[in-house]
């Protein structure tokens, strides 16, 4: 601990529990410390053993001024062996109950610590917005509140307006058929900021029957507490989605473009929080040194993230389409990808990409993505992949899986047009096409031109004086968190 006669500011961090939220709140996290934040970093503990586990049992110790907590959250305590598999309505309904008391009581002891000198007092509470039930807690204590959105300022703008769908008799869908015959086809031109949209476009969760489903609840209570923040911040810039930012910042005047984190981090100096990261699964390096051994913008990266699942069918029409495309390929197949089971190829299929290809179960995704050797990425288009890959200059190929996916591939696809979407219904024959597509042909060229100058821009925004960058002092200055 170092001295704080200083009056370090202190940010108490709260992600929501799940890899693609766990990733960007450490970010900002290293963010704010390398402005002289003291950070306290809450897990949950299901979560907290899972990274010890993937990572080591030092993983966290030693950093100064950067402290790890966990609170439980509130679903039985995992086995010996924690697998993954915390089912996600479960957890939902169980951090919107149980998560208050603990995070309480946390903050009664650092609030203790404080006063007998040990930590610097706490500042502010920094939360993902899915974990804003913290937002009652920190009022308790008179701490201001930033709001961290995950996703991309898009699909938050379509989130904003879950409401009016329900007024208009949009969602809940009339029923089933409703999924397949045409209606999602149907434009929306009267949210302003989003040009060019379908209701099939919006975020994936209108897309149910249900009238009293939990997640469009969820996400209408999540909005509502948005206006109780001092300051909500998003990893992406004005450059990305300047529509979209023009029509938030008339809703709410205190959201700001902080982003991309990545590329924030990418130019930071290298210092001792560099080693710090969040894994829930272990990295297996050796793709890195087979990457070695590619051309350079030879290979496909393939992964969906840490949340996508797939039939076994659908998986194979992947793996077929991308050995008949005859390009090299790096796929991450998670253990947990394929529903109801292991997945075993044929001996047919292994000879077929021999060295060509190379599967493994988890990777350090930014580090295979700014491999000279990688030249495109084969994507469920989560928020932090898609920004990951534009600050590594990868156009992507498409398939989005749910939640926000189906809102950051229109951008890419159609905004921004780096990258091509596939169908639902992925087929072979279809994958093979669009991989040479991507890697060889003039529209892949362009592509590649198109994110080239969107990853420039993103450098210049969050270098000193950039756009990102002055509004990330702008929060810090603006909204109290810090000592005045
Ligand atoms: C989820 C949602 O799907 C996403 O749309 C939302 O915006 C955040 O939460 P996830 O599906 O996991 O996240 O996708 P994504 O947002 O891309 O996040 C995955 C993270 O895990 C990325 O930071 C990626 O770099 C990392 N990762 C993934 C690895 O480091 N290695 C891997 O092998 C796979």
């Amino acid at each position: 601990m170092s001295n704080f006669a200083e009056r370090k500011p202190h940010a108490v961090l709260t992600p929501y529990p799940l890899q693609g939220h766990i990733n960007p709140m450490l970010k900002l996290a290293k963010l704010l410390h390398f402005r002289g934040f003291h950070i306290t970093f809450v897990n949950t503990e299901y979560n907290h053993k899972l990274l010890l586990k993937s990572m080591g049992p030092k993983a966290f110790d030693g950093f100064t001024d950067f402290i790890f907590e966990t609170i439980p959250d509130g679903l039985t305590p995992m086995d010996g062996d924690g697998d993954l598999s915390r089912d996600f309505q479960s957890l939902r309904e169980s951090i919107r109950k149980n998560v208050i008391y603990p995070f309480r009581e946390l903050l009664t002891r650092l609030h203790d610590s404080a006063k007998s000198g040990l930590i610097p007092p706490v500042t502010c509470l920094v939360s993902d917005s899915f974990m804003s039930v913290t937002i009652q807690v920190a009022e308790e204590f008179a701490l201001p509140v930033v709001l961290l959105v995950p996703s991309s300022a898009c699909s938050f703008l379509s989130a904003l307006h879950f409401r009016t769908l329900i007024e208009k008799g949009i969602i809940p869908l009339k029923d089933e058929s409703y999924l397949t015959n045409g209606y999602l086809d149907t434009k929306v031109d009267w949210i302003p900021g989003l040009q060019n949209f379908r209701l099939k476009d919006l975020l994936a969760f209108i897309r149910t029957t249900n009238p009293n489903d939990l997640m469009i609840e969820f996400i209408i209570e999540v909005v509502d507490r948005f206006n109780r923040a001092s300051a909500i911040v998003f990893n992406t810039s004005n450059d990305l989605e300047s529509d979209v930012m023009n029509a938030l910042i008339s809703m709410f005047p205190s959201l700001y473009t902080i982003g991309p984190f990545t590329s924030f981090l990418n130019q930071s100096p290298h210092n001792h929080l560099t080693s710090l990261d969040s894994n829930l699964w272990k990295e297996d390096n050796k793709c890195l040194e087979w990457l070695e051994s590619k051309e350079p913008g030879s290979t496909v990266y393939v992964n969906f993230g840490s949340t996508t699942v797939m039939s076994l069918e659908k998986l194979l029409e992947f793996a077929w389409g991308l050995a008949n495309s005859k390009k090299p390929f790096l796929w991450i197949i998670r253990p947990d990808l394929v529903i109801g089971g292991s997945v075993v190829f044929s001996s047919e299929f292994v000879n077929e990409i021999s060295n060509r290809g190379l599967i493994v179960g988890w990777c350090s995704q930014e580090k295979v993505l700014n491999h000279p050797s990688i030249g495109g990425f084969l994507t469920h288009c989560g928020w932090n992949s898609t920004i990951e890959s534009i600050c590594a200059g990868v156009p992507m190929l498409c398939w989005p899986f749910f939640a926000d996916q189906p809102t950051n591939c229109r951008y890419i696809c159609n905004k921004w047009e780096i990258g091509i979407e596939i169908h639902t219904n992925v087929k072979r024959e279809e994958v093979e096409k669009l991989v040479n597509e991507l890697m060889v042909e003039e529209k892949g060229k362009k592509m590649r031109q198109k994110i080239d100058k969107l990853k420039k821009k993103a450098e210049e925004d969050t270098r000193p004086g950039g756009g990102s960058y002055m509004n990330l002092d702008k929060v810090i200055k603006e909204t109290n968190i810090e000592w005045e």
